[in-house]
């Protein structure tokens, strides 16, 4: 067993040779974790092909014909194995090895950098910190509140973002258990009457939190400090998050991010597109619904396109931004072939 000295040792060799790494390059392997690693290592530019030829091709390719077969009677699993799915996930990679910073991820969001002192982000599915970091690193005056339905995956963020040395980044990072689209958001994050309605912070109204969640004791400490909820927040990032929760629970888990959002506050969302090489690799066996598949380990994974992310997002009332494709080129470093990935970019407001 490591000592947590030699544990923050080997987190932080890893940060420093993430940041060292600048590569466009990917492994074959479909592993999640490697997906992860080729996307953050993409560096920024999100035009190689189209969409619509790479469409075209898939659509008549006929091996690839059971992707675009109708699928009218979903399988669900309940939502608690949807969780459990991807906490036995992260116990059986809890090495965090494959911890990757997302560096492009401020120069698709600049709002994280521009956005004004004591700026609030809730990160939804931050797993081990990716998101978080370079957010952190970005902007000293943002403060990141960061769930997960993982509560070991949540204590190796804790190290990741520990092992930074960023100043006084205990005061602003807030890592907490949610499991958002079974339970929604903590009331602490935004009461009853800061989702209905919040143009500037209310004093005086009392968070219902209870005190038996599984909520991290610096978030109820906050809460004992303040005697009331956060009042909303600035941004929501849902980076890769959305893609593993159901499909039949994506609008209700989009419409918590737009209640805990301040008035003019931002959802920014990257996630998987629709004709990614990852989805092409899934056999007729793991479709699970229409573009929505399962793993062997259970975690899900949905593809999207530009239509259902419109749909959801309007429907809980954003305003809608930016919304397109990213469609990337990556190179295998060993055999050379190239992978066609493909990446939603949204960015999207919640009226004022
Ligand atoms: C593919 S990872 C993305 C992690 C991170 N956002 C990033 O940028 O690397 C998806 C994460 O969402 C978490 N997750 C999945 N469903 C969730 C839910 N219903 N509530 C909270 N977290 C969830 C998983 O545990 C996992 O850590």
């Amino acid at each position: 067993m490591k000592s947590f000295r030699q544990r923050k040792e080997d987190v932080k060799q890893n940060n420093l040779s993430n940041q060292k790494q600048m590569s466009t390059t990917a492994s074959s392997s479909s592993s999640l974790e490697t997906e992860a690693e080729a996307e953050a290592e993409t560096v920024y530019h999100s035009k190689d092909f189209k969409w619509e030829t790479l469409k075209e091709e898939i659509e008549n390719n006929p091996s690839y014909h059971y992707h675009l077969q109708p699928f009218h009677s979903p399988q669900h699993q309940h939502h608690q194995q949807d969780s459990k799915a991807w906490q036995n996930f992260h116990t059986r990679h809890s090495s965090g090895k494959f911890f990757k910073e997302r560096r492009y991820l401020l120069k698709e969001f600049p709002e994280l950098v521009n956005c004004g002192e004591g700026s609030k982000v809730l990160e939804v599915g931050c797993g081990n910190g990716s998101t978080v970091l370079p957010i952190l690193r970005g902007n000293r005056n943002v403060i990141v509140y960061a769930c997960d339905c993982s509560c070991e995956i949540l204590e190796r963020a804790k190290e990741f973002v520990g092992a930074s040395d960023l100043a006084s980044v205990q005061q602003r990072f807030h890592p907490f258990y949610c499991d958002f689209s079974a339970t929604g958001f903590p009331k602490w994050l935004a009461c009853d009457s800061c989702r209905s309605f919040v143009p500037q912070k209310q004093h005086g109204c009392f968070s219902d939190v209870d005190e038996n969640d599984r909520t991290h004791s610096n978030d109820l400490d906050l809460l004992k400090k303040s005697d009331c909820c956060l009042g909303g927040v600035d941004f929501v990032t849902m980076i890769f998050t959305l893609s593993a929760v159901s499909s039949r629970r994506m609008p209700s888990a989009i419409s918590e991010c737009f209640f805990v959002l301040k008035p003019g506050g931002l959802l920014l969302f990257r996630d998987y597109g629709l004709y990614d090489m990852s989805m092409l690799r899934f056999e007729p066996g793991q479709r699970v619904g229409s573009r929505e598949y399962m793993r062997s380990d259970g975690t899900r994974s949905y593809f999207f396109c530009l239509e259902t992310v419109r749909n959801i997002v309007a429907g809980a009332g954003f305003v809608e931004l930016e919304l397109y494709y990213c469609c990337i080129n990556l190179v295998n470093r060993r055999n050379g072939k190239s992978m066609r990935r493909v990446w939603i970019h949204g960015k999207f407001q919640k009226p004022i």
